[in-house]
């Protein structure tokens, strides 16, 4: 697909904003406030979160309401202080609390993020590490977290791919609803983002993500489904993008009818900041759409809807019982999640920090992916010499989802501790000292973040450094920090590979555990690594006016694109009119991540759910509990998965299904339910999976319903999506 087109306004990265302080003054509970109107009952702490927000409308003026469908300071949802409602602060997201949009200055953690986190597949892990920002949002006085990012990865190169929880929408939404679940469990209002298909950020403004209803509703939709019916997720921001031509913004089909009517969402729908803006003439579409606060401000709304009363006075009614419409979800929801009860900060909450680093260290334990350890590279015995070398590796992405941290432990740090006098740091080593060590690992970098994509191509002149130092010596570990994809023509000439994402401020002593072997490896990856992106579903996505598209403000980015700098700004504007839109149209439809490689019989590097460990295990007595499956029954397949290794460690076992009657074309195998299984030496386990009827459905287009078609299944059981242990068949009846 050739793409064309783009607008200058729509390149703005407008999360560069920061937040302007509040008046502590501002921020007072309801229970501090004496001048209620009379008759007023929704300073009544024991009336139903519906009762207090309907209240609060009938005191509320035309000009208030209008205001609370905007934003304040940049980073709040307004206040009305005549009322008693404190404002709402709002801070990014998601591996922590970006400290740039608050006024806080404590300390607050990185934890690795999104992506590393979904490579734990550990749901447990997830609901701690919700909890764990939760307390310290309300330590910093933060009652909205601008996250977890939950878009799915359409492709390796997108830029925001750090953000989100890889490519299966099945395990971004076992990830989501536990982070969300341990968050919002603080009472912070989590705003899962950035609704929907918003994969990329190429012409991130202007991008319309083209794809049928089967494909959102198998794929895309399916994470959004799950945080609104299993975590209640109290808001949601919408991306960008435009969905089939209509700005997500004001999508009424997907906001207000799948999301609301359909699945029940009940919160706030935020815009990214400024979204509405970029589309002045369809502010018509706004009100009615389900979507309820326009960030960071509604100045263009404002005005439309001025204009508008001005114009047609006799039609004021109509038009407050829409501004009703859009402020009713916000008000309950700040009811529902105590904020208007309590004041914003509660610094007791900063005793928290220590134990949150145990939390972070963790996740980034569990992270690390084993891709490859010949002759037992890894683990390193504490006698043996250990060189690091290269760039400092990277704890985040760049952007709104980059998180400061502090007390850092870098990987030198985490590796001098354990190995003393026995490691070496040297950026650019000489040959000597490359001889010299028993083990080199090479830090390997991608930076990534919000708005650009990253090219598949190696950072420059990485794949013959390598080479020159596997020539040097035969143990070389490629450590890559990176959320993209890259080729690895130097994947024979290293002993090891560690996939070490960004990993957030403990990142060295997670690392430092897994290379001395304290912790055996359990990351898995959470998407397809593959071998060229022209193998991907869209290798030519980026492409404006036949060359490929560099947004021109970035430097590392542009070093991809050397010979292509014409692209510019400029002469982008010669193939686009102001808020023109660029059509990505999603081809692959369904094909997703492994669907896709998978069913185009591609070899990858590594595919998606895979990870090594440094023991093994045995997956035997596999058994299924019937061989047809009729009405809503369920069927069960169980196995007994025991460590035969030497080493206590986690294994994550992976349930795939495949229909093998079906009167649609079908991924071959698709995600269905994983556990991860931590045992000791010799110890052995029985795991069990439920798969029903839904498990089996697809999206039934000419119905617009989900449908189970009778005839043959296979459940795989599999250490990752290629590496099956056993299948079972059962026919589904009628
Ligand atoms: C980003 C959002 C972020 C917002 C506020 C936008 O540019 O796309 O993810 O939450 O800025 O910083």
């Amino acid at each position: 697909m050739k793409a064309f087109v783009f607008t200058l306004a729509a390149v703005l990265t407008v999360s560069s904003l920061f937040a302007q302080r509040v008046d502590e003054k501002e921020l007072q509970p309801l229970s501090a406030f004496k001048n209620f109107p009379q008759g007023a009952v929704y300073q009544n702490t024991s009336l139903s979160p519906e009762a207090r927000a309907r209240d609060v409308l009938k005191h509320l003026t035309f000009e208030e309401k209008l205001s609370l469908t905007g934003g304040y300071k940049s980073f709040c949802f307004p206040g009305v202080a005549r009322l008693g409602l404190r404002p709402a602060i709002m801070a990014d997201a998601s591996q922590g609390i970006r400290l740039q949009t608050i006024a806080s200055k404590a300390n607050s953690t990185s934890f690795p993020p999104m992506l590393a986190l979904a490579a734990t597949w550990n749901p447990a892990l997830a609901q701690a590490f919700g909890k764990n920002i939760g307390e310290e949002c309300k330590a910093h006085g933060v009652d909205f977290l601008l996250g977890p990012g939950i878009n799915l990865q359409r492709l390796s190169v997108g830029g925001r791919n750090y953000e989100y929880m890889g490519e299966d929408p099945l395990l971004t939404s076992v990830i989501a609803v536990n982070y969300i679940n341990g968050l919002q469990s603080q009472g912070v209002i989590a705003t899962a983002k950035h609704f929907i298909a918003n994969d990329q950020e190429f012409v991130r403004h202007i991008a319309s993500s083209d794809l049928d209803e089967r494909t959102l509703r198998e794929i895309y939709l399916k994470p959004w489904e799950a945080v609104v019916k299993q975590a209640r997720v109290r808001a949601i921001m919408t991306g960008n993008n435009a969905i089939n031509g209509i700005p997500a913004s004001m999508h009424q089909p997907l906001l207000n009818d799948v999301m609301r009517r359909e699945f029940g969402f009940t919160g706030v729908t935020m815009t990214d900041w400024q979204n509405t803006n970029y589309h002045p003439d369809l502010q018509y579409l706004v009100a009615r759409s389900g979507q309820t606060l326009l960030m960071a401000n509604n100045a263009t709304f404002a005005k439309y809807i001025q204009d508008f009363v001005a114009r047609y006075p006799a039609r004021k009614a109509e038009v407050e019982a829409d501004l009703d419409f859009m402020v009713y979800p916000n008000l309950y929801t700040l009811f529902e999640a105590g904020v208007y009860d309590r004041a914003p900060t509660d610094k007791a909450l900063l005793n928290t920090l220590p134990a949150h680093k145990e939390t972070a260290r963790q996740c980034a334990e569990e992270a690390i992916c084993l891709l490859k350890n010949e002759t037992n590279v890894l683990p390193v015995q504490r006698s043996k010499k250990v060189l690091l070398m290269g760039e400092n590796e990277l704890h985040s992405g760049t952007g709104s989802g980059f998180v400061a941290g502090y007390d850092h432990t870098s990987f030198a740090e985490g590796l001098k501790k354990t190995y003393g006098q026995n490691f070496e740091e040297a950026e650019k080593p000489t040959d000597a000292q490359i001889k010299n060590a028993n083990v080199v690992l090479f830090r390997l970098n991608k930076k990534a973040g919000e708005g650009y994509d990253v090219p598949f191509e190696e950072p420059q002149g990485v794949n013959a450094e390598i080479a020159r130092v596997a020539a040097l010596n035969p143990n070389v570990v490629v450590l890559i920090s990176s959320a993209n994809g890259l080729p690895m023509p130097w994947l024979g000439q290293v002993k090891g590979v560690l996939w070490t994402f960004f990993l957030g401020q403990e990142r060295g002593n997670a690392l430092a555990n897994i290379i001395s072997g304290k912790v055996s490896p359990s990351g898995r990856l959470p998407f397809t690594l593959e071998k060229d992106f022209q193998d991907s579903p869209d290798p030519d996505f980026n492409f404006l006016g036949g060359k490929p598209y560099w947004q021109g403000n970035n430097n590392h980015y542009k070093e991809y694109w050397k010979g292509n700098e014409k692209n510019s700004r400029k002469e982008i504007a010669k193939y686009v009119k102001p808020h023109q839109l660029v059509h990505l149209p999603y081809d692959e439809g369904v094909f997703m991540g492994y669907r896709w490689f998978d069913k185009q019989q591609k070899e990858v590097l590594f595919p998606f759910g895979y990870g090594l460990s440094y023991t093994s295990f045995t997956y035997t007595n596999p058994k299924i509990s019937k061989a047809t499956l009729s009405g809503q029954d369920s069927v069960q397949v169980q196995f007994t998965l025991k460590n035969t290794g030497k080493q206590a460690a986690a294994e994550v076992v992976q349930l795939y299904v495949s229909d093998k009657e079906a009167s649609v074309d079908r991924p071959v195998r698709e995600l269905k339910d994983f556990q991860k299984v931590y045992l000791k030496p010799g110890q052995s386990q029985t795991v069990s999976f439920w798969v029903n009827r839904q498990d089996l459905s697809f999206w039934d287009t000419p119905t617009h319903s989900w449908k189970a078609e009778p005839g043959a299944f296979e459940l795989s059981v599999g250490s990752s999506s290629r590496a099956l242990r056993f299948t079972q068949v059962f026919t589904l009846e009628k």
